[in-house]
């Protein structure tokens, strides 16, 4: 089918690349030893310390959300040392999974899928290990298949009250520049990252935040590492350069999003983030859809996660909307595949690109033949209206 305009890409990341980003990355490949680099790697290494909200340090790779949940466990654990990982949906599972193929002895805290971490099953965990066996708790911030998040400032609190000297290492790939995450604030001593979502890049960087605390662990953290290794990464760091060749392109990438990030300004990008949600819940409760995510305290404000009636398909749907207003939407994952459609309202994102993609799923709705009330664009556009004009930059509380 030929299809005419833009298309919307509405999957919660890779997210729409803006076109400042695309112009930066538009650039010659410079030697990444020269000078000109080094100014690149300093800019986008300190820029990133302020989107992680920390002063302490930041490793950026080539690679995606995957290699930088495998550098936070190299660089700090050991072969047979235990964690403590909370289901939270398909993005806990897959981490899971690398842990167990790195050596790691995963406890798994069952979840439904539906719901966050809860901060008190962290503490009675750590209360009942009196060897302190457990080394790492292991937190997906916002989990990517539910729109459910976790509130890591309450994990930390229930960590601390237990006084148990385990890291935590926190999932923040698709949350960082989007919901309100604060590394240092929050005491998360490796928070994991990745560039294709928030950070409107295209994929192929990733991150990890590091405390002190972090870096001293890597000391005698004794899994086998290259790569991934902080220590290699953090001296050429120093003066901008990298162990071995960077992708530079991205980096170009990556330094103007950090400026277009910096001009809107951090609590704004939050709010905003906030208000496409809030209307997107208005257009789904309208549509009379079921929301994954069971607690609102927990709602995500990067994407929404939505049942299909029962005995209806949600790939169907997905199809018919692609192939008609040429708009992908995401798709249920793992346990929920073909039960759940997810709208990603992250990153570089405007009222009127969630008015189209809400108008989409509308209709594809119709044409799909799924039952739903029809309204739920309109009560969006009223909920875009009343918070554009109270517009105050908030702070959530997850
Ligand atoms: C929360 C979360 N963690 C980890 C990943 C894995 O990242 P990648 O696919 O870039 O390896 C994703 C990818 O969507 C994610 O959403």
């Amino acid at each position: 089918m030929i299809h005419t305009g833009r298309h919307f890409l509405q999957i919660p990341g890779p997210t729409n690349v803006p076109e400042r980003v695309l112009r930066a990355m538009d650039h010659p490949v410079i030697d990444h030893r020269g000078p000109e680099f080094a100014a690149l790697g300093t800019e986008v290494l300190q820029g990133m310390r302020h989107i992680f909200q920390t002063a302490g340090t930041v490793c950026i790779y080539p690679g995606s959300g995957t290699g930088a949940w495998e550098a936070s466990l190299v660089n700090t654990l050991s072969p047979g040392d235990r964690v403590l990982l909370f289901e939270t949906g398909q993005f806990s599972q897959l981490w899971r999974e690398v842990a167990e193929r790195m050596g790691l002895l995963v406890d798994y805290v069952p979840g439904n899928w539906r719901s966050g971490a809860v901060p008190e099953q962290a503490g009675t965990r750590l209360a009942e290990d009196r060897q302190h066996a457990i080394k790492a708790v292991l937190v997906v911030h916002n989990e990517t298949s539910s729109g459910a998040t976790s509130s890591i400032a309450d994990i930390r609190r229930a960590i601390d009250r237990t006084r148990h000297p385990t890291l935590l290492i926190v999932d923040a790939v698709s949350s960082l520049a989007s919901l309100d995450y604060r590394h240092d604030e929050w005491g998360v001593d490796v928070t994991v990252s990745g560039s294709q979502k928030g950070l409107m890049l295209p994929p192929g960087l990733c991150f990890n935040a590091i405390s002190e605390k972090a870096l001293a662990a890597g000391k005698s953290a004794r899994l086998p590492r290259s790569y991934w290794d902080w220590q290699l990464m953090l001296g050429p760091n120093r003066s901008g350069f990298f162990p071995y060749t960077p992708a530079t392109t991205l980096l170009y990438g990556l330094r103007e999003a950090l400026r277009m990030l910096q001009e809107e300004g951090l609590p704004q990008v939050f709010h905003r983030h906030n208000r496409h949600a809030e209307a997107t819940r208005a257009a789904v409760n309208t549509w009379g859809l079921e929301i994954v995510c069971q607690n609102p305290r927990e709602y995500s404000s990067a994407l929404t996660a939505v049942f299909m009636p029962d005995g209806h398909n949600a790939d169907h749907l997905r199809k018919v909307i692609l192939e008609q207003f040429d708009m992908s939407l995401g798709a249920g994952l793992g346990r929920l595949a073909g039960k759940v459609f997810r709208i990603g309202h992250l990153g570089s994102f405007n009222d009127l690109m969630l008015a189209g993609t809400l108008s989409g799923v509308e209709m594809g709705l119709g044409l799909a033949g799924v039952p739903y009330r029809a309204g739920g664009v309109q009560a969006a556009l009223d909920s875009l209206a009343s918070s554009a004009r109270t517009a105050q930059p908030v702070t959530p509380g997850v």
